[in-house]
């Protein structure tokens, strides 16, 4: 312990300001000293310093562990996954129904006190669980195209077949590698939306260039769909990634040609909302149900997955769209009624 008064403060100043909870405890388990961070932690409302272990942590393990600490004078660590608040309620209860995940290091202190830092690993817990989804749904999203390729392929080699069936087949074959292709450079793509260090180059443009760029890439399906596309730009200059632009309106704009039946019309148009450049797609389609709504900006989340197929669809797109607008620090906000249609309004700063 440190020998003046003005030292002692200055230690105590240091553990205060620590992201990291820190316990002083006795060894008959009472907390003798807390720093904020330990109750913010643990969203302990009443004083920490006073009470016993036992009443703040219903991890079973940890009374044994400090006694250990005591025992041998070794450092000892675990992890506990839950926690009881002041009010006796499971804390799991109160985190929007999630469970919290603690680093607890426990280290003896002049033979008399154990030392306990506690360090929150929730956030890192459910990266780990959302990263081993995404790898499952992206080889699961590999595996189809992969099963059909094989296979026609096998038939193209074991069977005696007819000009015509080779044809058929190495069709399906080129199809489903294309669907792959697709994916995979979405894929390629997300990640380099992901990745915060690339700095992507902001330039100075025009909503009338930007909607000729979308038209272009737009137009042959539309037609091919049958669907009247009806372009409306106000005619404003804004600084933006005019590539990334583009591309979350294509995305936005396949989506209403290929989620309308025949014959109806998209409308895109551009408007200036006070400081922001606002986008709207709007379409007369088969619409989202209320339910499926909040869900369709996630990785792979298709309200029909056939339909999706046969658009070419990735269950990509409305993802790369958030990330362009979260890019842009702008939002993308969708309204749908099942049967009547949708409107995708993507606003961003004009500079
Ligand atoms: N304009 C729209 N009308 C109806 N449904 C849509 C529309 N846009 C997107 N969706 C739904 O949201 C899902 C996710 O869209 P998206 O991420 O672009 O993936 P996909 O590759 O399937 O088009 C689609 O599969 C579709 O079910
Ligand atoms: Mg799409």
């Amino acid at each position: 312990m440190p020998k003046s008064k003005f030292e002692r403060d200055r230690y105590l100043a240091i553990i205060e300001s620590m992201a990291e909870g820190v316990l002083l405890i006795s060894h008959k388990h009472r907390i003798v000293l807390a720093n904020r961070s330990a109750g913010e932690l643990m969203s302990w409302i009443s004083p920490l310093k006073g009470s016993r272990i036992e009443d703040v942590f219903s991890s079973s393990a940890l009374p044994g562990r400090i006694d250990k600490v005591f025992a041998t004078g070794r450092t000892e660590e675990l992890k506990i996954t839950s926690y009881r608040s002041s009010t006796g309620d499971e804390a799991v209860m109160k985190g929007k129904g999630r469970e919290k995940s603690y680093r607890i290091s426990i280290t003896l202190l002049e033979g008399k006190y154990a030392v306990m830092t506690i360090t929150d690993e929730t956030m890192m817990a459910r990266m780990a669980v959302v990263r081993q989804d995404f790898v499952s749904n992206v080889s699961h999203e590999l595996k189809t195209p992969l099963t059909a390729i094989t296979g026609f392929a096998e038939t193209l080699i074991d069977e005696d077949l007819g000009r015509e069936e080779i044809r058929s087949f190495a069709r399906i074959i080129l199809k489903n590698s294309l669907h792959m292709q697709r994916i995979i450079s979405d894929l390629l793509l997300l990640t380099s939306l992901d990745r915060t260090e690339i700095a992507h180059s902001m330039e100075s443009t025009t909503d009338t260039r930007i909607f000729s760029e979308v038209r272009a890439y737009t137009q042959f399906r539309a037609e091919a769909g049958n669907i009247a596309t009806e372009y409306e730009a106000e005619g404003f200059t804004l600084e933006c990634s005019e590539s990334l632009i583009v591309q979350a309106l294509v995305n936005l704009v396949v989506n209403a040609i290929s989620y309308s039946p025949q014959g109806r019309t998209v409308r895109i148009t551009s408007s200036r909302k006070g400081e922001m450049a606002e986008f709207r797609v709007a379409d007369k389609g088969y619409g989202i149900s209320e339910e499926d709504l909040p869900r369709i900006f996630e990785r792979f989340y298709r309200v029909d997955k056939a339909r999706s197929r046969e658009s070419g669809g990735t269950g990509l797109g409305l993802s790369i769209v958030r990330h362009i607008a979260i890019i842009h620090k702008g939002t993308i906000k969708a309204e749908s009624r099942l049967g009547e249609g949708s409107v995708f309004t993507l606003s961003i700063p004009l500079r």
